[in-house]
């Protein structure tokens, strides 16, 4: 039997912290709409004491989404916890998120504290952060570079006070793929009661390795994977839903986990947040980019061309995207537009193609990538000179 790994969205959340990407609470609400359509578990709607538009925004998701759990994030601090209990009071599955640095810099540097007054915080906040809701997160901030003895103590700490789920996060991007994956076994193998919560991961991408960490945390017990759409966050970003959940679903057979997640809605969603958010997706982004399948060389056409998994692990239409394309530039072949000038209705002979192909190739270094009006325009001009 497979596994199940929940999926939390927090692009609404640590997504929306990107500078110049802000929504408002309308928009949020489309997002948050799109979320639930897609199957995420989890939408981590907001930090409802950091603004009063987070705070309604947390409120309108709620009364607006009912499948998914919503999250709101605190502090583990009393009064960010009663703000967020009362913008959860519509959810009909809510959840509070609260935590607190737990690596030397942040105990020493930021909280200005020691280990153990930062396990007694941290206790304090699951245990009224339980007053209200039944589920309870607690993020260890800064996981990654926090030494995993004093981690497994944390994280024992808060089970038993009754957090439900355990994210620890790789705040700094920090950690290599063989370390994250580590760190999470270690918690697996040496915390007491650890069978009574979930263990999540939370990876930044500092290093551009938030989704390998992910993988590895999921193959070393994880079973909650936070991400957002397109990658987006702070800095360099977050982990992104798309890999993730296609890593899974591409790897199956090796991972043997699943998600709820209904990948044909993937690109929509991608490019419903892409827009809203002003953030364009770079188009050699994995899954979701402009050229994550397309082909513009001439052997990988050929070979797409007589079969797509050549050079194809993922079919596109699993992901939302209609097909593959076949772009034209001047590294293409004579099957690429052969290809083409059959989709555009043309039945030509050999002799024929070879002549526009030669034209094509002109026309090719000179301009970027050819478009279906150049090529209309040259078996045009070819035809004509063939009347005269
Ligand atoms: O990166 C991080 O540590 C976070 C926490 C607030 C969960 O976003
Ligand atoms: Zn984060």
């Amino acid at each position: 039997m497979s596994d199940r790994l929940y999926i939390f969205d927090t692009t609404l959340r640590d997504g929306e912290q990107v500078p110049g990407c802000q929504l408002n609470t309308v928009e949020k609400i489309e997002v948050a709409k799109a979320l639930e359509e897609l199957g995420v578990d989890v939408i981590e709607a907001g930090f409802p004491i950091s603004s009063p538009g987070d705070f309604k925004s947390v409120v309108e998701i709620s009364k607006a989404v009912t499948w998914p759990t919503i999250c709101a994030l605190t502090r583990a601090v009393e009064k960010d916890i009663d703000v967020a209990a009362e913008a959860l009071k519509y959810a009909k599955k809510g959840r509070i998120h609260t935590g607190i640095g737990t690596s030397y810099y942040h105990i020493h540097y930021k909280l200005n504290s020691n280990p153990d007054e930062i396990i007694e915080r941290a206790v304090r906040a699951v245990k009224y952060a339980k007053k209200y809701v039944e589920d309870v997160e607690f993020y260890a901030e800064d996981a990654g570079r926090t030494e995993n003895e004093y981690l497994a103590r944390v994280v024992e700490a808060v089970i038993k006070a009754g957090a439900t789920v355990v994210n620890i996060p790789d705040t700094t991007g920090y950690t290599m793929p063989h370390e994250f994956g580590e760190k999470i076994k270690y918690l697996i193998d040496n915390v007491r009661g650890v069978e009574n919560a979930i263990i999540s991961t939370h990876c930044h991408n500092d290093l551009g390795m938030a989704t390998a960490n992910t993988i590895s945390g999921i193959i070393n017990g994880a079973r909650q994977a936070e991400v957002t759409i397109n990658g987006i966050g702070e800095r360099a970003g977050n982990t992104s839903l798309e890999e993730v959940v296609m890593t899974l679903k591409s790897r199956y057979k090796v991972l043997n986990i699943d998600t709820n997640i209904n990948t044909k809605n993937i690109f929509k969603t991608s490019r419903l947040v892409s827009n809203l958010m002003n953030m364009p997706v770079q188009p050699n982004k994995a899954i979701v980019g402009r050229n994550a399948f397309a082909h513009s060389s001439g052997i990988h056409q050929d070979g797409v061309l007589k079969n797509r998994e050549n050079y194809e692990i993922i079919d596109p239409t699993e992901v939302g995207i209609n097909e593959s394309s076949i772009v034209l530039t001047a590294r293409s072949g004579r099957a690429a537009l052969k290809h083409r000038l059959e989709v555009l209705g043309y039945e030509l002979t050999k002799e024929k193609v070879d002549e526009v192909y030669e034209k094509f190739l002109e026309l090719a270094d000179k301009k970027k990538d050819i478009r279906d009006d150049d090529v209309v325009l040259l078996v045009d001009d070819t035809q004509r000179k063939e009347r005269r």
